[in-house]
């Protein structure tokens, strides 16, 4: 009592979900900070944000499976940009709101699969009830629905990564560039009002 909260390191097993879940931002994971986070989605949408595909991949499956996609030369629209976490239990939900603060056309959050595949237990579950809220929050807001899509990706499953993407860009199509462009619009002062108190 009267003391900060401390992280015992021998015992952290590294995934960031407790970052992602903190909701006074008191937790910082070494290497995947959300300053270091931020600066990944700024550059990935620094140009023509609305025609991209921003995708956070966990480290052990989904990234893992776009890994494969690419090794084995499957062919996808080249509209999606990645950033990798360790797990998906570290997306934030500031992550999403920043990616489309910035415009971001779609929105992929990709883990290992439900119920047992996740490296760190439950990390998938957290993401889960995490973005499905968010989801909620977001569409009530204006936001397409298919505009923030969950996924689960295995480090096998190259082709359903490339479909995935294939899936997306045609969603993004459907949508038109004039629609995503102006939902944006409507949502930046809110995003912009609900991310002021990073400072980042
Ligand atoms: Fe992939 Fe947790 S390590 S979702």
């Amino acid at each position: 009592e009267g003391e900060p909260a401390v992280i015992t390191t021998a015992m952290c097993h590294g995934c960031g979900t407790c970052v992602a879940e903190c909701p006074a931002d008191a937790i910082t994971q070494m290497h995947f900070t959300d300053a270091q986070i931020f600066a990944q989605i700024r550059a990935a949408l620094e140009e023509i944000p609305e025609e991209k595909i921003l995708g956070f991949l966990c480290n052990w499956c989904s990234y893992a499976g776009s890994d494969l996609a690419g090794t084995s030369r499957f062919e996808y629209p080249p509209t999606s940009r990645a950033i990798r976490v360790m797990c998906s239990g570290r997306v934030d939900r500031d992550f999403v709101l920043e990616a489309f603060r910035q415009g971001a056309g779609m929105v992929l959050v990709a883990g290992c699969h439900l119920p047992y595949d996740c490296h760190y237990i439950r990390g998938n579950y957290k993401m889960k009830a995490r973005m499905e809220a968010l989801a909620g929050m977001l569409q009530k807001l204006g936001l397409s629905p298919e505009r923030l899509r969950i996924e689960y990706v295995s480090a096998a499953e190259g082709v359903k990564f490339a479909d995935l993407i294939k899936e997306m860009t045609e969603q993004m199509k459907t949508l038109g560039k004039e629609k995503i462009v102006a939902e944006n619009k409507k949502l930046y002062p809110i995003l912009d009002r609900m991310l002021s108190r990073k400072g980042i």
